[in-house]
């Protein structure tokens, strides 16, 4: 797989008018990177005009998050029915929504089975954790937890299901310590292989598996270089667009 995936989460930090003030200077700048797939993430209140404004360029756009019902009284949510008249992507299972707003695995499964349906493509995050552990601050990964995680994440998945796999350990997420790139590509390697045992060898070897969790211009490409990793899932140093751009055209 050749291509490089960059995903910018850009959080609960612009409003619609600073989404199109910085979206402006990326798309300005987007033939500097023609071989990364570039897929922003802004607030759901930025995604009309975000549209609007990336609809003719190959930068592609993302919610944070969906409602896995399809419609009814469940005020404030947003189903993928919405969420696609927008976007391609969206990304579910984040950590600090499995953290901070009680997700479980069963959420993170029904929202990605409720965005496919819509044909847009789960960007699922996955820290390898179970919530005990997650909660605890323990950063030794446990396989079976793993294991257990991702299983869950996929299951009821259709065959040629179209997803994408981020791996973002919580304590990694704004500390200024990633994790290490060596067992990033162990951990990658091993959902790879649950996938393929799951549902198939085609989408286990074609899934795109990216690492998150403090990634900056300077160690970008210790992840994306590595055999089993295609990309990232980046925050806080996506903020600027002028950064961003630098790590869209330094992993291509
Ligand atoms: P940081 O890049 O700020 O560590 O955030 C990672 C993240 O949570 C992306 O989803």
């Amino acid at each position: 797989m050749n291509t490089s995936f960059l995903v910018a989460n850009w959080k609960m930090n612009y409003t619609d008018q600073q989404t199109v003030a910085s979206l402006h200077q990326i798309v300005g700048k987007s033939t500097l990177f023609p071989k990364t797939r570039l897929i922003i993430c802004p607030s759901f209140t930025a995604l009309a005009s975000a549209h609007k404004l990336l609809s003719n360029t190959l930068i592609a756009l993302g919610a944070q998050n969906l409602n896995h019902n399809t419609k009814g009284p469940y005020t404030g949510e947003i189903n993928s029915a919405m969420v696609a008249e927008f976007c391609s992507y969206v990304v579910v299972g984040h950590s600090e929504r499995r953290l901070l707003f009680g997700e479980t695995s069963d959420d993170v499964n029904l929202k990605s089975i409720a965005a496919m349906h819509q044909s847009l493509q789960p960007i699922i995050c996955l820290d390898g954790q179970s919530d005990a552990t997650r909660q605890s601050n323990n950063r030794t990964l446990n396989i079976d937890e793993l294991v257990i995680q991702v299983r869950e994440a996929i299951k009821n998945f259709p065959l040629n299901s179209q997803f994408l796999i981020a791996y973002e350990p919580s304590w990694a997420i704004g500390s200024g310590e990633p994790a290490d790139p060596d067992s990033v590509n162990t951990i990658a390697a091993k959902i790879r292989e649950i996938v393929t045992s799951v549902l198939g060898s085609d989408t286990g070897m074609s899934v795109p598996i990216l690492y998150g969790g403090s990634v900056t211009l300077g160690n970008i490409n210790n992840y994306c270089k590595l055999p089993e990793l295609n990309g990232a899932l980046v925050g806080g140093a996506s903020l600027d667009p002028a950064e961003l751009v630098e790590l869209a055209v330094s992993i291509q």
